[in-house]
């Protein structure tokens, strides 16, 4: 059992990468992205609230996604957490070893995914998902065999998310570059930062990745 975070730039390929790993290693994918994308839909004051920050590009309060991982903690993963998207700030990094080390685990690796941002727009506004079973998708990169039509679930309900647009797509890089990139020499001092080349093909990313879990 291995519990890995995969940290990136919006676009870096969390998400598509995650998916793999649940799939060919019975891991559990925790996206925070996901479980407030979720919390937005909820019609809550909280869902508002999370909505607006969201939309902006901004980051969300760290009290709220630590609130959101302590609880998908507690469910367990014999296979082992993919953290996806969090932690995103030194705080949340704090809080999740600390959760973690309650539990008597720790993180096998933390995969910094490389890419820069000329790509990472190219990324984002070719993006869709499918809103029934989350499957990620690309116009140009990885377009569906049937238009309109999700490969894994042959759901016709595929969405573009309301922050993957250029303005918010620029806010996002700076939350990043601010508050997320100093985790890289965080975890680099801890002893367990990887780093794969994000702009190589999906299968090859996915290999690169598999060779350091298979390590860890
Ligand atoms: P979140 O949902 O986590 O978004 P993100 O980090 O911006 O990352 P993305 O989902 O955009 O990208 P990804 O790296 O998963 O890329 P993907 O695999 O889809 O967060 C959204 C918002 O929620 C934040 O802005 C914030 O407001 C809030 N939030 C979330 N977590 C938070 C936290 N911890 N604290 C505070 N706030 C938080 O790939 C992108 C595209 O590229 C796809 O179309 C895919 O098909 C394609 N692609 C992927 N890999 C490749 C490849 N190798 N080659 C070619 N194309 C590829």
């Amino acid at each position: 059992m291995v519990n890995i975070i995969l940290l990136g730039p919006p676009g870096a390929g969390k998400g598509t990468q995650a998916k793999r790993l649940v799939e060919t290693r019975g891991m559990v994918q925790l996206s925070t992205g996901d479980m407030l994308r979720e919390a937005k839909t909820s019609g809550t004051e909280m869902g508002r609230r999370v909505a607006e920050v969201m939309d902006r590009g901004e980051l969300v309060t760290d009290e709220i996604v630590i609130g959101l991982i302590e609880e998908k903690l507690e469910q367990g993963a014999p296979g082992g957490f993919i953290f996806d998207g969090f932690p995103r700030t030194l705080k949340q990094a704090d809080a999740l070893g600390a959760l973690l080390a309650r539990r008597g685990q720790g993180l096998g690796a933390v995969i910094e995914m490389q890419v820069d941002d000329a790509a990472l727009v190219a990324r984002i506004t070719g993006r869709f998902t499918c809103g029934a079973c989350g499957e990620v998708y690309h116009d140009q990169t990885r377009p569906t065999k049937v238009e309109g039509t999700c490969d894994s679930c042959g759901s016709h309900d595929l969405k573009r998310r309301a922050d993957d647009n250029a303005d918010a797509l620029k806010t996002r890089l700076m939350e990043y570059y601010k508050k997320t990139s100093p985790l890289i020499g965080y975890y680099y001092a801890k002893g367990n930062l990887s780093s794969v080349d994000g702009l190589a093909e999906m299968d090859s990313v996915a290999a690169a990745i598999a060779k350091i879990l298979d390590k860890a």
